[in-house]
């Protein structure tokens, strides 16, 4: 019963979601039109940032496809569903890509589609063909550079899968086995584009970034940008509590990102630092390395100090007490914000104020991160965008048994 309470609610969220399918075609119309479709599947309660990792990997795959296959290309958004870290009363509620990002500009790096666009309220899949990313065997991309198409064995030539609360069907289903780099899988997908139309990639975290810090990364990564609705909102918060503006602080982005350009200088950066102290699952899985609170607090104060502000942005998923402790550590000539305690996020759903914090991070004088988090580094990689000196980019939270110079994960941006 339960079950079928999760499924009526499903479609019904389908059809609620459901937008004019302007691109959609059937084999027939497809084959006519050349256009083959990218599915790629996502795991449920993976967190934001991880699929977003995952995204930049494959849409970089979609365009070595585009530029070198007869047909056109395109990559197929999964809804945002089952998001961990999420409000749980958000849980059945998904979201489109572009509630968050602004889709002409990806779509300019590499054409892509919203996954409701094109099933048009299906709620169920059935796509042409079926290819799960074997990980048996190691990416080993110095010997050999290709990927081998071959029978599933028994336990996997199942042709049916689960995400995102749907059932997806695939008329076949074999696997991929890689010895090589991304741009060779590409050359596989094309050999199969004259027999299908729709192909779905099961297990498509396991596909790798040839150059993960090369310019064609950070092409992919540019062309992510947020819609103008979140940018504006954070930059009225800026202005009201932190009295920073774009303009004054040369953390304006150019109306597109082709137009983006390497810095000579520094930009100065809004007159606060940003912290991202992050806690939730950390203090669980990542408990060897999470600093204390008090650690926290010296480091903030300590910057603070050296860049000669008052002002501390606080992006954190710490609890009620973790965050009343951290305050107090604090001395009140600091002041402490959070854009998630004002009444302009209000309404915002769990994903929208995260995307807020992320561009006010991005835009502040100095910034301290979590080691390994992953919603850091997205922080870094706008900072990167901006132009900052990585004096004021690559710093996170240390704890004090943990060798001081150990893991910063640096990935400068090429153009
Ligand atoms: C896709 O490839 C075609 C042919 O190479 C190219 O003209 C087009 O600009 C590409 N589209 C994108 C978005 O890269
Ligand atoms: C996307 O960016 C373009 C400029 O590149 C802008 O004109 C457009 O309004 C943006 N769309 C959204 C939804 O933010
Ligand atoms: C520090 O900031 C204050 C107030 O914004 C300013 O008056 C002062 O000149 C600054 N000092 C330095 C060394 O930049
Ligand atoms: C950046 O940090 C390094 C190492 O701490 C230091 O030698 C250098 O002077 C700093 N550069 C700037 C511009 O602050």
């Amino acid at each position: 019963m339960a079950m079928f309470n999760l499924m009526i609610c499903s479609i019904q969220i389908l059809f609620l979601r459901v937008i004019a399918a302007k691109d959609y075609c059937d084999a027939r119309s497809c084959e006519k039109e050349q256009k083959r479709y990218l599915f790629i599947d996502v795991l449920d309660y993976e967190g934001f940032q991880s699929r977003i990792n995952t995204f930049l990997n494959i849409v970089y795959l979609v365009r070595v496809l585009n530029q070198t296959s007869k047909r056109s290309w395109k990559l197929v958004l999964p809804p945002w569903r089952h998001i961990q870290h999420w409000d749980i009363e958000e849980e059945e509620d998904s979201y489109l890509w572009s509630d968050f990002f602004n889709l002409s500009s990806i779509g300019r790096y590499t054409p892509v589609e919203e996954f409701y666009s094109i099933t048009n309220g299906l709620s169920n899949l059935k796509v042409d063909k079926a290819l799960k990313v074997s990980t048996t065997f190691s990416l080993d991309t110095g010997k050999h550079n290709r990927w081998e198409e071959r029978q599933c064995n028994h336990k996997y030539s199942d042709d049916k899968f689960r995400f995102i609360g749907l059932e997806f069907e695939a008329k076949s289903t074999s696997c991929i086995i890689s010895y090589g780099k991304v741009s060779s899988l590409a050359p596989l997908l094309e050999k199969l584009e004259n027999h299908v139309t729709t192909l779905l990639i099961i297990g498509s975290t396991g596909i790798l970034h040839d150059n993960p810090d090369g310019s064609e990364y950070w092409k992919g990564r540019r062309s992510l940008r947020y819609t103008n609705k979140l940018y504006k909102i954070s930059e009225t918060y800026r202005q009201m509590y932190l009295q920073s503006k774009a303009n004054e602080d040369g953390t304006r982005l150019p109306e597109i990102w082709e137009d983006e350009m390497p810095k000579k200088e520094s930009p100065k950066g809004g007159n606060y630092i940003c912290g991202h102290v992050r806690r939730g699952d950390f203090k669980i899985g990542r408990a060897k390395t999470l600093p204390s609170l008090s650690e926290i607090s010296e480091s903030l104060i300590e910057a603070a100090e050296l860049q000669n502000t008052t002002n501390i942005y606080l992006s954190t998923d710490a609890d009620d007490e973790e965050l009343k402790d951290l305050r107090e550590a604090i001395p009140k000539e600091l002041k402490t914000f959070r854009a998630a305690e004002s009444t302009i996020t209000k309404g915002l759903n769990s994903g929208e104020v995260a995307i807020v914090d992320i561009i006010i991070c991005s835009k502040a004088r100095y910034f301290i991160g979590t080691y390994m988090s992953t919603f850091s580094k997205r922080i870094r990689e706008e900072r990167e965008i901006f132009g900052f000196h990585p004096n004021s980019t690559f710093n996170r939270f240390y704890r004090d048994n943990i060798e001081q110079d150990e893991f910063i994960e640096i990935n400068r941006i090429k153009f």
